[in-house]
């Protein structure tokens, strides 16, 4: 089988360790603390800029327990857990992380909140402090990253980086191109990512949702039809996934299921299908109304469905425990010789 992907890898010179400069990544939050740790374990100096105190003073105790995670897990050995540690700081401005002057960082990561405006004046301010050689990149999971870049003097130094959550158990990362951004600063990017273990894949053209999130969305959309045309009930829908076809697309991606299946027979179904599925503009009007109910999900106990706190609690452990699974089976599997791409 070809093996060619359409994520075509071009080496890249990048700041490796020990000599590289510190990753520096603003916001340490849901993202922004566990992309530091990925860094931080791959042997990078990392230095976290937080601006709540809150947030900035549990910084130590959420990478504890990360990291107790990880070597729990077997993921991390014990020695290399306990090196990472110090590699990692945290401090409320920039301006801290870059003294004394002429600190080059190996990469600018930007994690704060979802809001273009406060991520543009974020991004042009860490730019004045910053030479233009220093690839820069935002963890954005939708924004334009052509208009993320608006503010910056050196926009072909950017790209987006959409890690995916929990970014220390999952290894995808999109890395998206923006309209201005330079094919020098995707490949640097790129062949960093693959060297602190994430598995990088580039995405040409800066569309919203990027790759994952247009199919995830595509998905979720015809899932919440399903459930508001009675066809079945939310607890079905998921059943359908998750003990379906949703044990193969670790294995095997969507358009390789299509080839294993075979063209003709795809647009055979194709034919009559899909003129069947919902082609609504507007977001579901099931999700509007449960939205508009204050029914937002595991946030207030009711969305889809009814939680407990402890049914919250065991629904994450369990997707981490099979995000775990996965890790271990991806590295067994890079220890022997490699097979196929799909
Ligand atoms: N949560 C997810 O599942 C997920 C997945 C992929 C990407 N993302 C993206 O990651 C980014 C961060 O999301 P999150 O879920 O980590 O949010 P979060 O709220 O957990 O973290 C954002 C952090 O940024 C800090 N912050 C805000 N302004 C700042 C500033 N000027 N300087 C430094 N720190 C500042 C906040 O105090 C907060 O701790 C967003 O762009 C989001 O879309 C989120």
């Amino acid at each position: 089988m070809n093996q060619q992907t359409a994520n075509e890898q071009v080496t890249a010179a990048f700041p490796r360790p020990p000599s590289a400069g510190p990753v520096v990544i603003l916001g340490a939050g849901l993202v922004g603390l566990p992309t530091g740790l990925v860094f931080a374990l791959a042997g990078y100096q990392v230095r976290l800029v937080e601006t709540d105190p809150p947030r900035c003073d549990s910084v130590p105790s959420r990478l504890t327990d990360l990291l107790d995670f990880l070597v729990t897990h077997g993921l991390v050995e014990h020695a290399t857990a306990h090196m990472a540690m110090p590699r990692i700081a945290v401090s409320d401005t920039l301006e801290d992380v870059l003294s004394p002057a002429g600190v080059t960082p190996a990469a600018l990561i930007e994690a704060v909140f979802e809001d273009l405006e406060l991520k543009r004046s974020v991004l042009a301010a860490a730019e004045r402090s910053l030479s233009p050689e220093v690839v820069m990149c935002s963890v954005t999971s939708g924004l334009s990253i052509t208009a993320l870049s608006g503010g910056l003097q050196h926009p072909e130094r950017f790209c987006g980086a959409h890690f995916w959550n929990p970014p220390h158990l999952i290894p995808l990362v999109e890395v998206i191109y923006g309209a201005r951004t330079a094919d020098r600063t995707v490949a640097a990017l790129c062949t960093m990512l693959e060297y602190v273990g994430k598995r990088p894949v580039v995405v040409r053209r800066d569309v919203p949702g990027f790759i994952g999130n247009r199919l995830l969305h595509a998905l979720q959309k015809e899932a919440m039809a399903v459930v508001a045309s009675g066809v079945a009930s939310a607890a079905d829908v998921d059943l359908v996934v998750t003990q379906g076809f949703g044990r193969r697309l670790g294995v095997v991606g969507p358009l390789a299921v299509c080839d294993l299946a075979g063209l003709d027979l795809v647009l055979d179904v194709d034919a009559y299908l899909l003129r069947d599925l919902d082609r609504s503009a507007d977001p579901s009007p099931l999700l509007t109304s449960l939205v508009e109910q204050g029914k937002l999900g595991v946030k207030t106990l009711e969305g889809f469905y009814q939680w407990t706190q402890e049914e919250v609690a065991g629904t994450i452990a369990r997707r981490d425990a099979a995000l775990i699974r996965a890790l271990r089976a991806d590295r067994a599997e890079q220890a022997q010789p490699a097979e196929s791409s799909h």
